[in-house]
């Protein structure tokens, strides 16, 4: 079943996380300008452009990419495109297909997002393992966003392989939701098949998914596709420019960077207020779980594809490198994490397969592997 989350309130107190937002944000929510620009654009001439795009960058001419593509190279190799962020007008584009891939809750509330967050936009095909969860989202999305629901049964797949059958049914960018041990797997496929991504975040179980997350980055960098996860944070204004004041104002007190920020001055929650000598609350702010598709989509559209695989796959490792610590009671160093050679996902994974349970791990005796 989806779940329904609340809009967030940007100007949180202490230890709240930002809410969820609902799945569904009306249209009038959007922007004025983002409903009506370049109308004109045909969905084969967009489709025509992004091939130009991608054809120059894999003949290594910087001449053949349009020149918005060249002012934003830094996207390849994993690096975030710095020229489209937060609230710009999402130009209105050719529609977009989407196809999501794992129908749990968050799958269907990023789908929501993902219609909410960007004009002409449309879910085109549904995966999961289970027939429950694709009519389930269907159900739900058909209730949420009915107009932009084009889900044929033909393109409800299940099963393992329903992610090879969602990429290859005409989508234009999928959404990946299944839990993280698959994203590797279907990330690449996806960037194989030249479609954007919008993934959940962890991106991975282990060290061999991480590097392969950062290597489908860079495959997607050189093919000027784009890549956003669900870092929502990052793609929060409030958030953004209170830790943008926390760096500013108490210079020389900014080791301790986390959720609840203490310093000699004063004290902050970033999700948008300081308080202390130099007091501040965000006013306003927007939704980050809407705003990431935004972002994605308004990059894809204006030829400047956020890549944001590295940076995500990074992240994930922190985490993973802070179990491998716990597990065998060692000190872990970042290369050590990174060229880990544990592989946690098994091969030619089937319903009826039984799995062995893994050894419970005993710090000092479980082997860094
Ligand atoms: N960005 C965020 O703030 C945020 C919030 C919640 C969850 N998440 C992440 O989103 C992901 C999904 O979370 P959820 O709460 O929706 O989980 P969930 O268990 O509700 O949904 C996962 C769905 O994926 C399906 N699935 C599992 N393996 C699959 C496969 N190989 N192929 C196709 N479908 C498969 C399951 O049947 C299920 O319907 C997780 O990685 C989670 O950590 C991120």
């Amino acid at each position: 079943m989806a779940e329904h989350f609340e809009r967030g309130d940007a100007a949180q107190e202490p230890g709240q996380e930002p809410a969820r937002p609902k799945a569904a944000q009306s249209e009038a929510a959007r922007p004025e300008a983002s409903q009506t620009q370049d109308k004109e654009l045909s969905r084969r001439g967009f489709l025509k452009t992004t091939a130009v795009a991608a054809a120059g960058a894999a003949l290594g001419s910087r001449l053949a990419q349009p020149a918005h593509a060249q002012a934003t190279a830094g996207a390849a190799g994993g690096q975030v495109g710095a020229a489209v962020n937060q609230n710009g007008p999402v130009p209105q584009g050719p529609r977009l297909r989407v196809g999501l891939i794992g129908c749990g809750g968050r799958g269907t509330g990023a789908v929501g997002d993902c219609l909410s967050g960007a004009p002409n936009m449309e879910v085109w095909a549904l995966g999961d393992l289970f027939g429950e969860r694709v009519n389930g989202t269907r159900g739900q999305l058909m209730k949420d966003h009915k107009e932009k629901v084009n889900i044929t049964d033909a393109r409800m797949f299940t099963g393992f392989d329903c992610y090879q059958k969602v990429i290859g049914s005409g989508v234009d960018l999928v959404i990946l939701a299944t839990p993280p041990g698959f994203r590797p797997i279907h990330l690449r496929a996806a960037v194989d098949a030249g479609k954007h991504v919008f993934m959940e975040k962890p991106v991975a179980v282990d060290a061999t998914g991480v590097r392969s997350v950062i290597e489908s980055g860079e495959i997607a960098a050189r093919k000027n596709l784009g890549i956003v996860s669900g870092t929502q944070r990052r793609h929060q204004a409030s958030y953004i420019e209170t830790i943008k004041r926390i760096h500013r104002q108490q210079d020389g007190t900014d080791s301790r960077v986390g959720e609840n920020i203490v310093g000699t001055l004063g004290r902050s929650d970033p999700g948008g207020w300081i308080r202390g000598k130099n007091t501040y609350r965000h006013e306003g702010g927007n939704n980050p779980y809407v705003q990431e598709h935004t972002n994605l989509v308004n990059s894809i559209r204006r030829g400047q594809p956020l890549n944001e695989a590295r940076r995500i796959a990074e992240s994930t490792l922190t985490a993973i490198m802070g179990r491998m610590s716990a597990y065998t009671g060692k000190q872990v160093s970042w290369e050590q994490a990174m060229n880990s050679k544990e592989n946690l996902m098994p091969a030619n994974l089937d319903l009826k397969m039984s799995l062995p349970t893994p050894p419970i791990a005993i710090p000092g005796k479980t082997p860094l592997i």
